[in-house]
């Protein structure tokens, strides 16, 4: 990794500013998050309620016929919408979830794909004081019954196509007690099954005004599964109070302005395309570009010109296979509206920073977080020289520590695990259910992200890697245990085990090692079942891409599978400590 500065390779962006940065980070001094707290719109009643603060406050101020979302369908339609209309929409769908009898702290679930109604359906559930579950449209069955079953949702929100895709799994949710089911424009034709319920007829008969449920700061407002080492995926929730941050750093990181088009091309199944593709833009009265079209780098760059995209949010896979379409492609749109950039996710390379600058104008601002921050904690913000490949520094009010083992302070410039000092606004509250696994996250006064990195001299971070076994394909967080429970359930399988292999691209894939039952002989088309029903019943993303036949899995004496020989082995590394590894006879 490079350590170089931005400026032996160009000019500091601060420079290529048209509007005058929101933070000068050499110039912070003493920092309060009461200070920010001060800025939001507290509810009447004195509680806190994201839905006021990204919608209400501005459509019952100058905001009011202000777009709050262009959005772009997969077939190319367009609708806008405004923070007034987007205000008496989610009134309505908050209305809807009272007649069904939610309460507050009920969990609602969306899976949908990007539509206004995802949006409208969200800000609703925050509204009635429901705490709302994104799920990404691309889950099979599995991680969807997972989740719901963990959550105890107790109503769905989805749509035909993927309401049939996982209609084995809904009767096995005894608390489920809904699916409202959504056919934006009529796009399918056979749209309920029994007992379903019509989002249009739910909308018709709720009240048309709404007042929100008077939620404190603390009360649970979203959650997110997100993977671990060790079993299924753990709903990391949040409180309403992580807008504080979100609200904040969309202004630090992403240098939001009120005449801004911003684009955050994150799926809202996952946090960035809630904490960034949701709260911060609307917490700051920012007109947003929802697009629900799939990747293609012509179409990616149709949209910022169509749109006049001004901020732009993306993530290292994405510019990874942008770089690889050329700069040609850039360079026959007119991108001049573009002001700023920036990428979370995964480590961005080097190049990839300096490649915007050719091919945008601009470099990319890497910064980081995760689902159990809520909210940015470093960053190069926009005021700052970038230095490529580091993640920037941590925002005001967030403090970041290199430690060994024993949590001792790592000296600048040495290799450590990264840690928070707990309680800044966006940290999750819980692990649904799972206090030990949450409360394992903390120790000795810090919170233990799970990664490791190094600090310089100058106090900017660079991420080194995992600290454990998790996956991170194009940006998505993978457990391999969740993996290696689907392929088990294949008849011809024993055993599994996962690990992420390396990839230019989505800088790694999940690559699967399999043994098979006694008597099963190993063939291509064995192998093709296998993945084909992995997809089906994960998603074509965190199902393995590669499946390598083993006689048999390397484990400890007590039998846990040891990934981390598998990934030596696989990447031709030293084995490393063998000594608990269990004898094969
Ligand atoms: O390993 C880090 C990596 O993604 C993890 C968080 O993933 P998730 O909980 O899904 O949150 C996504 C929202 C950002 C981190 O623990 N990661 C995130 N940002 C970066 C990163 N790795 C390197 N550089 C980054 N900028």
């Amino acid at each position: 990794m490079t350590t170089s500065t931005f400026e032996t390779i160009g000019k500091p962006p601060v420079d290529q500013f048209k509007v005058k940065p929101n933070l000068d980070p050499d110039n912070v001094g003493e920092f309060d998050w009461e200070q920010v707290y001060s800025e939001l719109d507290w509810l009447p009643g004195g509680g806190l309620n994201k839905a006021h603060e990204a919608i209400d406050r501005h459509a019952n101020g100058p905001r009011r016929d202000k777009i709050a979302m262009i959005w772009e369908g997969k077939n190319g339609e367009r609708e806008d919408y405004t923070f007034g209309q987007m205000k008496e929409l989610t009134d309505r769908f908050a209305g809807a979830l009272q007649n069904l009898g939610i309460e507050t702290g009920d969990r609602v679930f969306l899976f949908l794909d990007r539509i206004p109604e995802l949006y409208i359906a969200f800000f609703g559930i925050l509204k009635a004081g429901a705490v709302v579950g994104p799920l990404f449209s691309a889950f099979g069955p599995d991680p969807v019954r997972d989740r719901l079953e963990d959550s105890g949702a107790k109503i769905l929100v989805t749509q035909p196509d993927l309401r049939r895709k996982v209609a084995e799994i809904l009767s096995q949710l005894p608390a489920l007690e809904h699916t409202i089911i959504i056919n934006k424009n009529g796009r399918d034709e056979s749209a309920l099954e029994a007992g379903d319920l019509d989002y249009d007829a739910q909308m018709e008969a709720a009240p048309s005004d709404f007042s929100i449920v008077n939620t404190s700061q603390y009360d649970y407002s979203i959650m997110h599964y997100t993977s671990g080492t060790t079993g299924k995926p753990k709903g990391a929730v949040h409180r309403h109070q992580a807008c504080v941050q979100q609200y904040a750093t969309g202004k630090w990181a992403l240098d939001l302005h009120e005449d801004d088009i911003y684009w955050c091309t994150a799926d809202p199944g996952w946090v960035t395309g809630t904490s960034y593709g949701m709260m911060a833009p609307w917490t700051n009265g920012v007109t947003q570009l929802i697009y629900e079209g799939g990747f293609r780098a012509s179409a990616w760059f149709e949209q910022i010109q169509k749109h006049k995209v001004t901020v732009w949010y993306t993530a290292p896979t994405a510019i990874r296979m942008l770089m690889k379409a050329g700069v040609a492609v850039p360079h026959r749109y007119d991108l001049s509206s573009l002001r700023f950039s920036a990428s979370v996710g995964e480590p961005l390379n080097p190049e990839a920073v300096v490649w915007g600058e050719e091919a945008i104008g601009m470099p990319f601002h890497d910064n980081w977080w995760q689902t159990e921050t809520g909210a940015i904690m470093c960053a190069n913000y926009a005021a700052m020289p970038i230095k490529p490949g580091s993640m920037g520094r941590p925002i005001p009010g967030v403090e970041l520590g290199i430690v060994d083992d024993d949590f001792n302070a790592v000296p600048a410039g040495e290799d450590g695990n990264l840690v928070v000092r707990p309680n800044w606004p966006g940290m999750f509250h819980a692990y649904w259910e799972n206090s030990t696994m949450y409360n394992s996250r903390f120790k000795k006064g810090w919170y233990i992200t799970g990664d490791r990195a190094r600090v310089d001299e100058d106090g900017y971070f660079w991420f080194v890697g995992r600290a454990d076994d998790v996956i991170n394909t194009a940006g998505h967080l993978v457990g391999p245990f969740e993996v290696e429970s689907a392929l088990i359930e294949h008849p011809d399988v024993a055993e599994a085990g996962v690990i992420g292999k390396p990839d230019p691209i989505a800088m790694e894939i999940v690559k699967a090692f399999v043994s098979l039952n006694d008597g099963v002989e190993e063939s291509t088309a064995l192998r093709n079942d296998i993945m084909r029903f992995a997809r089906e019943k994960l998603s074509t993303m965190v199902a393995p891409r590669e499946i390598e036949f083993v006689p048999s899995l390397p484990k400890t004496r007590s039998g846990k599978i040891m990934r981390r020989l598998l990934k030596a082995r696989e990447l031709g590394l030293p084995e490393g400590d063998t000594s608990t590894l269990e004898d094969d006879d």
